[in-house]
């Protein structure tokens, strides 16, 4: 079974320290710290955005009365917003996860019950959404989790059984083990750096292996996958690999491990963080 996602969104090309995408007609210039190499695209398309994170201001410049479009995917709808951090709300690197996560989803033909951590603006939660499903969503900041509120609102999903949680994600699911809860399904993706509610931080360094053995309390009798991916350079595809091994609920060892890269038709790929996924 082929499951495609097509998305409003291109890479247009990427080099010297920054990016240029482009969603429906504007196109936006960002830091990408990990495109050392030279651009493609000549300077006249580079100066073509409408939108630019200015990191030696640390701002956005803009157009003026700029009007952002929405990022759609499939049936899926998300806002974009210019935010400080420099993110615009979604991470297209994870679209191989989301067209894995619906083929494995649909597959399985049963309800599951999923846990999607560090989930920002739901983009994974949408995606994993489907009739039956239950979705947890957890995210420390809770504009975060209002955005990702409003994503499931302009996608048509209200009613799709998701409980939204803004919680340390550690605190969080400490509590879901004592609770007795347990999952069918678990997508994570940690940052290198957080924080977590009450001013507490998240280093993945220090944090992953207790992260990691929360999951596995949680994991289900019968679990059907398992994402975790990040964009830390400490973390390759074997370390990320090794954790998924770990996991002593995961009874075979079919783990795969991507590079998530965002691909471009018009100058040069973008290397976006690894990835290792298990499946039953
Ligand atoms: C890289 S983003 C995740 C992107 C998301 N998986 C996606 O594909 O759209 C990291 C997210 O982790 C959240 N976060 C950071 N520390 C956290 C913690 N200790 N507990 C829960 N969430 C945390 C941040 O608020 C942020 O939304």
């Amino acid at each position: 079974m082929k499951i495609f996602v097509q998305c409003n969104y291109k890479l247009l090309d990427c080099g010297e320290f920054e990016k240029l995408e482009q969603i429906d007609d504007i196109i936006i210039r960002r830091p990408a710290l990990q495109a050392e190499w030279k651009r493609k695209l000549g300077n006249d398309i580079w100066q073509q955005y409408q939108a630019k994170f200015d990191y030696t201001q640390n701002e956005w410049t803009t157009i003026p009365e700029i009007n952002l479009p929405y990022f759609v995917c499939n049936n899926l709808t998300f806002e974009l917003r210019l935010s400080s951090n420099r993110q615009i709300g979604i991470f297209p690197e994870q679209l191989t996860n989301w067209q894995w996560l619906k083929k494995v989803i649909s597959k399985a033909n049963r309800p599951l019950n999923i846990l999607n951590g560090f989930a920002y603006t739901g983009a994974s939660t949408l995606f994993a959404s489907a009739e039956e499903t239950t979705l947890t969503h957890v995210d420390a900041s809770s504009s975060s989790v209002n955005w990702a509120k409003q994503n499931c609102r302009l996608s048509n999903l209200e009613n799709t059984n998701i409980r939204w949680i803004v919680d340390d994600i550690i605190s969080f699911l400490t509590r879901e083990v004592k609770r007795g809860k347990v999952y069918d399904g678990i997508i994570l993706d940690p940052p290198a750096f957080g924080r977590g509610k009450k001013s507490s931080i998240w280093k993945i360094g220090r944090d992953l292996p207790k992260l990691m053995k929360l999951v596995d309390k949680l994991l289900s009798n019968d679990p059907e996958f398992v994402i975790l991916s990040c964009h830390d350079k400490d973390y390759g595809k074997r370390e990320l690999r090794d954790e998924l091994t770990k996991l002593q609920s995961l009874k075979t060892s079919r783990i795969e491990t991507l590079d998530l890269t965002i691909k471009s038709k018009t100058g040069n790929d973008l290397p976006a963080g690894k990835c290792a996924r298990w499946k039953k």
